[in-house]
């Protein structure tokens, strides 16, 4: 959460930070702001609310043009989101200032140490604290001076710090959150993610937990927090900057939805052999005797994540035949978890940074476990730390609300089952051939689902002002109800809820009332009476049903209001494209409400703190 960029270069900072602000709005956008050195002076300018709201302030063509900056947009845990708790901060004198991402943990004392030597804050944030240390602890020398202020603060943070004394030089500094800096030529960039960089490099340093970096113009150099110099690596992003742009769609999750086919066929490419045999995941590096001796997994994963974990573990168990528990992390971690020697640790998370998750896996790392990481960011903390990766080949996704992210876990989710069982001998060839073929065909289906559309549209206009909406369905229907629900609640803000389908008459049912809307998901055949007869139920409430099925299924139809004909693939892998519908409804829900989608309220992507 917070997203930060800072700039040295000939382009005027205005430009820059604004741009990497605005690809980054998706980690917070409760106020924006920014900060340059111009004629030796710290300027600041802050808006609370949205980025343009920021703009809007800088009407003055000239402002904010010089030549190093730093810019954030904030997602508010200390202090409600105002114009005064939004960053930069500076310190008393306005010498120094600072953007922050994280949690300050001890600026409660350091606060009050600081009151009484004097120092007036002007916000309710932790960050302030942090330009007032470096008041504090000036040694003339902004590289020195942070160094000095890390020892003191303890907590989370990637900051960003700039000061009138010296106009050509950012200190960076990396703890738990998240930090890049890009590397150009003759300019150099630091941000919080790499989307806000990428149109104007491609090369970066990861900065690692316990780092900081010295930004000038002409060169970069990075080291420990203690000042011990440290060689990095260049990173080259694969990404293309166009990848970060919306491409004539209205909004991101749009753009998102319709290049899922495209992202599942990525994912899945090169992984399965050319004759369609064999799951080929040699990435991994796992011996044939780690894989026989895992004997249970534990899947981790916050949000719409964890709602993959959810097919994951019905896919692993089925196939590979190994106990699977999925947890979301904020609780795993605190749960003493029954890790056997043999469990692995599978944490999914998209954006490779959310904290509770990565702090799942440092835990599960530390007590010896090993740790696969399913994440869609090469070099995020979750890749660098895990023991294996498998990487989503979504490309960037911006939109709050995951969309592409979803589908390739699911494909990594499935692509891994199958390894599993592969090797372990739990599957027969002819099932492993039958499904794999079956997850090829996927990209197609998901070409054909985007073409009910326009029904889906219609259906979220009739329906725009229901106050409550329920997911029914059983086994994997019941795992992508729940994200349904999720998807529809975080956009559109309509109360929803998912139900095992034959547990909504144990209470829920006394909810279901004339016209209230139930979406009724009917793909897995070996359950389709069943869901059948609990959908009568909800119709005998005189509930409005839309139900989603396979083409070809002429029974549904007779018992509920409306039907989604999905395309016909095997039951095991249809929530690739189930799903899809469901991300529709909730598309398509939020803009007849007028609600601002990619940036649903209170939300952000990516949660850096607990
Ligand atoms: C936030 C996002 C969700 C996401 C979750 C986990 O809540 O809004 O869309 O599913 O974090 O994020 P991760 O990056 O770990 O998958």
């Amino acid at each position: 959460m917070c997203g930060i960029v800072g700039y040295v270069g000939p382009r005027p900072v205005r430009d820059v930070v604004i741009e990497g602000l605005s690809r980054l709005e998706y980690r917070g956008y409760d106020s924006a702001g920014i900060a340059s050195v111009e004629d030796g002076a710290i300027h600041v300018e802050k808006a609370v609310g949205r980025l343009s709201n920021l703009v809007d302030r800088l009407s003055d063509e000239g402002a904010f043009s010089g030549h190093i900056g730093i810019g954030h947009t904030r997602w508010a845990t200390h202090g409600r989101p105002s114009d005064d708790n939004a960053h930069p901060h500076r310190d008393c004198r306005g010498r120094f200032a600072i953007v922050h991402n994280g949690i300050v943990e001890n600026y409660l004392q350091l606060r009050e140490d600081l009151l009484a030597k004097g120092h007036r804050f002007t916000s309710e944030t932790d960050t302030e604290v942090v330009a007032h240390l470096m008041e504090e602890l000036d040694t003339g020398d902004l590289f020195t001076t942070m160094m000095a202020v890390a020892r003191q603060i303890r907590g989370a943070y990637a900051l960003v710090a700039m000061s009138a004394e010296d106009p050509n030089t950012l200190v960076a500094l990396r703890k738990s959150s998240p930090l890049v800096v890009g590397l150009g030529t003759g300019e150099n960039f630091v941000a919080s993610d790499i989307p806000a960089i990428l149109e104007y490099t491609r090369d970066v340093y990861v900065l690692d937990d316990g780092q900081m970096a010295v930004v000038t113009r002409d060169g970069v150099q990075c080291f420990t927090l203690e000042g011990q110099p440290v060689a990095k690596d260049v990173l080259h992003v694969a990404w293309d900057p166009v990848a970060a742009e919306r491409g004539g769609y209205d909004h991101f999750m749009l753009k998102e939805i319709h290049e899922q086919p495209k992202a599942i066929r990525d994912t899945l490419s090169g992984r399965i052999s050319p004759d369609g045999t064999r799951v080929v995941l040699d990435e991994l590096g796992w011996s044939t005797e780690f894989i026989q001796s895992i004997d249970r997994i534990h899947i981790v994963a916050c949000g719409t994540s964890w709602h993959a974990g959810l097919v994951g573990k019905a896919v692993m168990e089925r196939f590979a035949q190994i106990p699977v528990n999925v947890e979301v992390a904020s609780e795993y971690r605190y749960s003493h978890p029954l890790q056997t020697d043999h469990t692995l640790v599978v944490v999914i998370t998209q954006s490779g940074e959310t904290a509770d998750t990565l702090a799942a896996l440092r835990d599960s790392k530390a007590r010896g476990r090993r740790v696969l990481a399913i994440t869609n960011v090469i070099g995020s903390s979750a890749a660098r730390e895990a023991d294996a990766v498998l990487l989503t080949l979504a490309g960037p996704e911006i939109a709050v609300a995951s969309t592409k992210a979803y589908t390739t876990q699911l494909v990594a989710l499935y692509l891994l089952g199958l390894y599993l069982a592969q090797v372990r001998g739990t599957v027969d060839d002819q099932t492993l051939q039958e499904v794999l073929s079956a997850l090829v065909s996927l990209p197609q289906a998901a070409e054909q689902v985007l073409d009910a559309a326009p029904r889906i549209e219609q259906f979220a206009l009739d329906y725009q002002d229901a106050r409550d909406c329920f997911f029914i369905g059983r086994g994997l229907d019941y795992a992508l109800s729940l994200e349904g629900a999720l998807k529809l609640k975080e956009i559109s803000y309509i109360h929803a809820e998912a139900y095992a389908a034959g547990e909504l008459k144990h209470g829920t049912l006394a909810l279901i009332t004339e016209g209230v809307p139930v979406i009724a998901l009917a793909t897995q055949t070996h359950l389709y009476e069943k869901t059948l007869s609990n959908i009568k139920e909800v119709k005998a409430r005189d509930a409005f049903v839309l139900g989603l099925t396979f083409a070809g299924d002429d029974e549904l139809q007779k018992s509920v209001d409306e039907v989604i004909y999905l395309p016909q693939t095997m039951p095991v892998v249809a929530p690739i494209v189930t799903v899809i519908p469901l991300q529709l409804l909730a598309y398509y829900a939020a803009v007849v409400r007028g609600n601002d989608v990619d940036k649903p309220r209170n939300l952000a992507k990516s949660v850096t703190v607990e």
